[in-house]
């Protein structure tokens, strides 16, 4: 159990190592999914944690809410629907769901009525929007993140959106790289 989530080195001398980049998320924390400001009022936009679809609502009133992605009835992605009020409806065939994922669409099949989509915990916090995948009961009970350098006005914060389809650490060793210059010349 102790080395559930974790994979060492398979080279000889590192064997007490981990390698990082073999190391699964820990789903029971918090993580940002998309910046406040991609996410305007009555509008959904579909992101992607760990491979699966979420939809991130931000209705007509009230905080922003995420939902499994697909839609349960054909599978279509929700992020493309439209937002009324407190509910999104699916592009494909209009069904629409709460925020508490139920089908509230009112001219449809019982069958239909029983579609339901998984909630996550979702919260907004310094400009970005996260959520919870893991065990949901304890969203409450974990902190957020903080960044207090957002907030304060004697810095600038850089936001990048780009997807790079490399593993994350990458882009810090490179992103770190590119500071030594500046770093070292500062220094002498
Ligand atoms: S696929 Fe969403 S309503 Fe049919």
């Amino acid at each position: 159990m102790e080395n559930e989530f974790h994979q060492t080195s398979e080279h000889p001398g590192c064997a007490e190592h981990t390698d990082l980049r073999r190391i699964r998320t820990n789903p029971d924390f918090w993580y940002p999914v998309a910046w406040s400001r991609e996410l305007r009022r009555e509008k959904a936009i579909d992101v992607r944690f760990a491979g699966r679809h979420i939809v991130v609502v931000r209705p007509k009133s009230g905080a922003p809410y995420a939902l499994d992605g697909l839609c349960p009835h054909r599978q279509v992605l929700l992020g493309k629907g439209d937002v009324h009020g407190d509910a999104i409806s699916c592009i494909a065939h209009g069904l629409r769901y709460n925020r508490d994922g139920q089908c509230v669409s009112s001219d449809i099949s019982a069958e239909a009525q029983c579609l339901h989509l998984r909630t996550w915990a979702c919260r907004e916090k310094d400009g970005l929007i996260f959520v919870f995948m893991g065990e949901q009961s304890l969203a409450d009970k974990t902190p957020l993140p903080d960044f207090p350098r957002v907030r304060d006005k004697r810095y600038r914060t850089r936001r990048f959106g780009k997807v790079v389809n490399c593993h994350y650490s990458f882009m810090h060793e490179n992103l770190e790289g590119s500071k030594n210059p500046l770093v070292l010349r500062s220094s002498v």
